[in-house]
């Protein structure tokens, strides 16, 4: 097993003075551990201040999103290449991407190359809404994003990549993380096993076991653990409890405890 993921999204939370304040008094708090490895990703407006801040053998940057077209006319998007050497990792067609501002696959997929292409680790978040969950259709969701999102790689690129399995109705919205609903670590153990399967069927077993999943949807300093318990998991993706600075440490503790 490598090193356990957690990675902190923090969505569209803290002005730039805000992120820098949280992140050194998270620093008095949370020690640096061999086995975790801890990724923030804040606003991008943040990305550029915080790589100064941040001692780089300790935290790792993401960015919550990227364009894929390199430079142009594209009013308001952060391409993957301005983000280069930037940031280790990026968020590709998370949920509130796909669902508030209705990013297509074709759109995900090209998102998810042009990451690879410039030295950015992919995070593809992928799961299924309420309603495709009650109607039994998790693993064929999981199965046409995963599909659809790594089309354009080859085997060797997608051995990098990491998918995020959120289950749509388990996101919070920021606040609520502690009471809302979550899925169990059974649930994120079989959608991990069903990641891992597709990933194999498209690129054989080699990238499907280096490939790593992470479980994320109203994780928190309390539940961590269990999830963590999952040994086909690799990390968490944090949202609303990543804004706390004792949650956060009681996941990164959860992390390091794991074995
Ligand atoms: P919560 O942890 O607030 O449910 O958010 C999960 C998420 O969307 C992380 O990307």
């Amino acid at each position: 097993m490598g090193k356990t993921l957690i990675i902190a999204n923090w969505k569209m939370n803290f002005t730039v003075h805000e992120a820098s304040v949280f992140l050194h008094k998270l620093d008095k708090v949370v020690q640096n551990h061999r086995n975790v490895e801890m990724v923030i990703a804040p606003t991008a407006l943040c990305l550029q201040p915080l790589s100064i801040q941040i001692d780089h053998a300790k935290y790792k940057l993401a960015a919550q999103n990227l364009y894929w077209r390199d430079e142009g006319a594209f009013t308001g998007e952060v391409s993957a290449h301005q983000l280069r050497g930037l940031v280790k990792y990026a968020l590709i067609g998370h949920s509130e991407r796909r669902y508030v501002f209705h990013e297509h696959e074709k759109d995900i997929r090209n998102k998810v190359q042009a990451a690879v292409r410039n030295g950015i680790i992919p995070v593809l978040c992928v799961g299924e809404t309420a309603a495709e969950r009650t109607d039994g259709e998790t693993d064929m969701i999981i199965h046409n994003q995963i599909v659809s999102g790594l089309a354009n790689l080859t085997a060797d690129e997608a051995k990098t990549v990491v998918v995020a399995y959120e289950p749509v109705w388990a996101i919070s919205k920021g606040k609520d993380f502690a009471g809302h609903a979550s899925a169990t670590p059974g649930d994120a153990a079989k959608a991990a096993r069903s990641i891992r399967r597709q990933i194999q069927h498209l690129f054989g077993r080699e990238t499907a076991q280096e490939v790593r999943v992470l479980y994320g949807g109203s994780v928190n300093g309390s539940n961590s653990a269990g999830f963590l318990t999952v040994t086909e998991l690799d990390g968490l993706l944090v949202g609303g409890a990543s804004l706390h600075v004792d949650e956060f440490s009681k996941m990164v503790k959860s992390a390091h405890d794991r074995r």
